[in-house]
């Protein structure tokens, strides 16, 4: 029986060598502060777009000339439709209003607060508009306004509470995103609704059959 040659099997190997003097070239890349730094930058512009009425990114867009006409383009599509009277609010007591459409799921609060919100209007820009289910699993906040705290909730569901002073951001409980805000304008006494912001619950889009 033949013996093998393990020098032989050695002369034939053919894997190419590594030379170990030059270190391969590292792709470019941020470390973990400067990932955190840049994505908490971009995580809070995606937020305050969806948090800031049309009106104020009109107004940065008017320094920064980028938002403007995006927001513009959204809203363009809403109805304009009369929702009340100025004169006829009373603080604390909710009325309620529907938008941008009629059916029950479009049902609104409209609320003079009694101080000052984002996006309110009206001289003491205290008067906002808000739908009035709950954005977590359709709870329905109809009932839930707290005049003490300025907030709608709890909601009867799972305790999510919206901020009405702060364009409906949630302050508490199993929610994750904010209670939708319908856009107002004020024409001499006459309060129009012009837009929403956000999405209502159980809607792919706010305006399926208006
Ligand atoms: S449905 Fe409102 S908190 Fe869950």
């Amino acid at each position: 029986m033949d013996k093998i040659d393990n020098t032989k099997k050695q002369d034939v190997d053919t894997t190419p060598e590594i030379d170990t003097q030059e270190a391969p070239q590292e792709a470019p890349c941020i470390s973990r502060r400067q990932l955190l730094i840049t994505g908490g930058k971009m995580g809070g512009l995606a937020a305050m777009s969806m948090l800031l009425p049309p009106q104020v990114w009109a107004g940065k867009s008017k320094r920064s000339g980028m938002v403007s006409s995006a927001v513009t383009a959204r809203t363009a599509r809403y109805p304009r439709i009369k929702v009340g009277r100025l004169s006829a609010l009373k603080q604390d007591k909710p009325v309620i209003i529907r938008y941008p459409g009629k059916a029950d799921g479009q049902k609104a609060l409209l609320i003079k607060l009694g101080e000052p919100a984002l996006g309110g209007i009206g001289p003491d820009r205290d008067v906002v508009a808000f739908n009035a289910f709950c954005t977590h699993q359709g709870g329905p906040l109809e009932d839930q306004y707290d005049a003490k705290n300025k907030i709608m909730g709890p909601c009867e569901f799972h305790l999510s509470s919206f901020d009405l002073t702060r364009h409906g951001m949630m302050v508490s409980a199993s929610a994750v995103q904010n209670l939708p805000q319908i856009v107002l304008e004020l024409k001499g006494n006459d309060i129009y609704a012009v837009g929403v912001l956000g999405l209502i619950y159980g809607y792919p889009d706010n305006l399926l059959g208006v």
